[in-house]
Formats: structure tokens, C-alpha cells, sequence
């Protein structure tokens, strides 16, 4: 065995481990968090409004076999993307961190005539979502890839975790993404830019939740500096939502 098959080998196991010990905490400590943010959440952000109910309703979604939990992305936040999406439509979308957002974007990629896929890593989220999904509307129009993580490098040798996934294999490119995942605290998300990257159409735009999390700015700032250029908006209609573009040179 040569020195790189050795490197190789540690790498697939500390992979193995890594995924292992998220998907752990994911199924079996997660659900504590979930209990306390939820009494908070209560207090601090409202229940889907009749208008966004009548609105997804009005596309085929079933609104209360939806789960509105504190780990989905926020009813107002479905509608900016409902908004976004309805101004311009996408061709391909990529959701990374599949919920409950995942069936309301299927039943927009019907109404609209776009394809989604969909990155989770959470057996237990990735069934919930198969369930949702159904033969519902939209659900033959998004495909959700489950994977793991491994640990990728960037130029400078530092590293981060990814999805194990191959997005090439899609064989178009992504005009629309929307980052709601992995989870920031036990994975990060600072792999999400020089993943996609080379899978962007030259016209696109990324929406990064939870982008006033000290993570997420800590990822704004980092990509910055490894994509000059890089377009940074705050939307004022969504507190908490960046959308980003970057510039191809
Ligand atoms: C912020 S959530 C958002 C997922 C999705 N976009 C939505 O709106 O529901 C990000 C990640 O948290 C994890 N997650 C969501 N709900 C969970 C739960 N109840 N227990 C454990 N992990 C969960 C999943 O891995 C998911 O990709």
C-alpha cells in the first residue's frame, strides 16, 4: 500500500466517522434543540398567514401536513422565495438542506416548469421530505440526492465538510440556490460557494438563509475574499435572507 492509498484510506474512514457522528447528533440530540426553539419560535415568528395559505394551497400544497418547525426555513421566508421564484422563474434549481421548503419549491418547479434538486444528509429529514413529496405535485420534478460528508481543501490548505456528492453528474448547470443547510453549528456551510461554484449558470443567484448568524457572515466574509466581485444583497423584504451573485470574469 502506497503512502496515498494509506492517506486516501485514513480520509474515507474520518469521512465515515464525521457522517456518522452528525447524523447521531442529527437524530438523537437535535430533537432536544428542536423542543426548546420551538417554545421560542412561538413567541417570535408567526404561524404561515392566511395569504401564504391560501397561496400554497392554491398549489396543490396540503399547508398543515407541513411542518412548520423552528428547523424549516421561516413562512416569510417562503414567501420572498415564492416571490423570487414567480418573478423569474428558474431552469434548475439546487436546494441544499431539503424540510419543508422542499415541497412548496416542487409544487413552484410544476407550476413553473423548473427542475430542483435537492441535497440532504439527515436520513430522518430525507424521509420526511420523501413523504411530503409523495406522489404530490412537483414531486417527479425534484431529485433528492442523500449523501454524507467529506472533507474537502481549499487552495490555502485549510478545509472544510461537504456533501459526498458529485454535482457535475447533474450535467446542467444551477441558475438558482437556495442555502438552508447543512446544519451551520455541527457541519457549516462554508463549503456551499466553492462547491457550486463551478455548476452556476453564467446568469444566476444564490440565497443564503440565516445570513446574519455569526457562521454565515463568517462565510460571506470568506467567500468574498476568494471570489472578488462577489454581490452581496440584503433584501429588504427578508430580514435574515442574503442573496448573492458572483461575477464571472
Ligand atoms: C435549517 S434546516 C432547513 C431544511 C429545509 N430547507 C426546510 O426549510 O425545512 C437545515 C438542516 O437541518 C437538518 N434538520 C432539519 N430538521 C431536523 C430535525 N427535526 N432533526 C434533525 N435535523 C434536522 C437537516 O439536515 C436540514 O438539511
Amino acid at each position: 500500500m502506497t503512502n496515498a492509498d494509506r492517506s486516501s484510506v485514513a480520509g474515507d474512514i474520518l469521512n465515515y466517522l464525521f457522517t456518522n457522528f452528525v447524523n447521531f447528533v442529527q437524530r438523537f440530540i437535535t430533537p432536544f434543540g428542536v423542543r426548546i426553539r420551538r417554545a421560542r419560535r412561538r413567541r417570535n415568528v408567526a404561524p404561515p398567514s392566511e395569504s401564504l395559505r391560501a397561496r400554497l394551497a392554491e398549489l396543490g400544497i396540503d399547508v398543515d401536513r407541513i411542518w412548520w418547525g423552528p428547523m424549516t426555513l421561516f413562512p416569510s421566508k417562503i414567501e420572498f422565495l415564492m416571490h423570487e421564484i414567480e418573478a423569474k422563474p428558474p431552469r434548475l434549481l439546487l436546494e441544499v438542506g431539503s424540510g419543508s421548503s422542499t415541497p412548496v419549491l416542487a409544487a413552484l418547479a410544476e407550476h413553473h416548469g423548473f427542475e430542483i434538486v435537492s441535497l440532504e444528509n439527515h436520513v430522518g429529514s430525507a424521509r420526511y421530505v420523501r413523504e411530503m413529496l409523495g406522489a404530490g405535485v412537483g414531486a417527479s420534478r425534484v431529485k433528492l440526492i442523500v449523501a454524507g460528508f467529506r472533507r474537502r481543501w481549499r487552495p490555502d490548505g485549510s478545509g472544510y465538510w461537504w456533501y459526498a456528492v458529485d454535482l457535475g453528474e447533474v450535467g446542467r448547470l444551477f441558475d438558482m440556490v437556495v442555502v438552508d443547510g447543512p446544519m451551520g453549528a455541527l457541519v457549516g456551510r462554508d463549503g456551499a460557494l466553492p462547491e457550486i461554484q463551478p455548476y452556476l449558470a453564467p446568469q444566476h443567484r444564490i440565497y443564503l438563509d440565516d445570513a446574519n448568524r455569526a457562521h454565515e457572515k463568517a462565510c460571506i466574509a470568506s467567500w468574498q475574499a476568494q471570489f472578488p466581485g462577489l454581490l452581496v444583497e440584503r433584501p429588504a423584504l427578508c430580514r435574515g435572507m442574503a442573496k448573492l451573485r458572483i461575477q464571472f470574469v
